[in-house]
């Protein structure tokens, strides 16, 4: 390839890169002021990219979790496709390299310079049938009134993630009955429940002690399931969040 149109290539896709961090920028303004606590944002997974995460095997159960070192994502990411089932090597190495990009662009845009990355992989299982509609707790102690607790999540192969567009009025309600499934299956209105195309990023918040978390739940889960979340923190808080998440998940998920 000669120079001038490497460098022509390499513009671009600067531009590219440039354009989804204003995306992710103003989407995490908005959401300060959002009456549901979640936005849908385009990340710029495309479709060759989900051709590629289609390809990925799953044979059971697995979980990823990166608290910080977000150098070794790309390769972590790339083991991580290659242990859960049985994959070509360059499938894994463009899904580890694409999601690492997906990081970089969300912790840039958060102002903040440390995350937890986290990868599930998921077979077909009930668990999920009744939804389980919840809002996340405080995944770490935030820094003050302007410190967003936002997780960002996308759904790469199988069911996506179900958000709820909760009226402001019912939220204490929905707060003193998430722990019962039966009821908020009845409370959550279809016409409410907000899909993400899969690919498709949402940023949403935590810590429903004060603030305005959304409401969302895993969906039934009946194919295969890939789903990729990321929430930015600083070094200081990476410890606190980092309690919280392996207080949470199943020893065996541990890194
Ligand atoms: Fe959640």
């Amino acid at each position: 390839m000669n120079r001038w149109l490497k460098l022509q290539i390499c513009l671009l896709v600067g531009a590219f890169m440039v354009l989804h961090g204003s995306t992710l920028n103003k989407a995490l303004n908005g959401l300060k002021e959002d009456p549901y606590g979640f936005a849908l944002i385009d990340v710029g997974i495309t479709e060759e990219d989900l051709a590629n995460f289609r390809c990925i095997d799953i044979q059971g159960e697995r979980f990823y979790h990166q608290f910080g070192e977000l150098e070794k994502v790309q390769e972590e990411i790339t083991d991580f496709f290659i242990e859960v089932g049985s994959n070509q090597h360059a499938v894994a190495l463009q899904a580890g390299a694409r999601l690492a990009q997906i990081v970089n662009e969300v912790v840039e845009a958060s102002g903040k310079e440390a995350a937890w990355v986290h990868l599930r992989a998921s077979i077909p299982t009930d668990r999920y049938d009744l939804p389980r509609w919840h809002m996340d707790g405080y995944y770490y102690i935030p820094e003050g009134p302007e410190d967003l607790l936002f997780k960002f999540a996308a759904t790469l192969m199988g069911p996506p993630t179900l958000f709820y567009l909760l009226p402001p009025e019912l939220r204490k309600l929905a707060k003193t009955q998430m722990c019962n499934r039966e009821y908020m299956k009845q409370f959550c209105q279809v016409e409410n429940i907000v899909t993400p195309r899969i690919g498709e990023g949402a940023i949403f918040l935590g810590g429903r002690g004060v603030g305005v978390a959304a409401l969302h739940s895993e969906p039934p889960i009946h194919e295969n399931r890939l789903f990729f979340s990321i929430v930015p923190c600083t070094k200081k808080q990476l410890v606190d969040l980092k309690e919280r998440v392996l207080a949470v998940y199943p020893k065996d998920s541990r890194r």
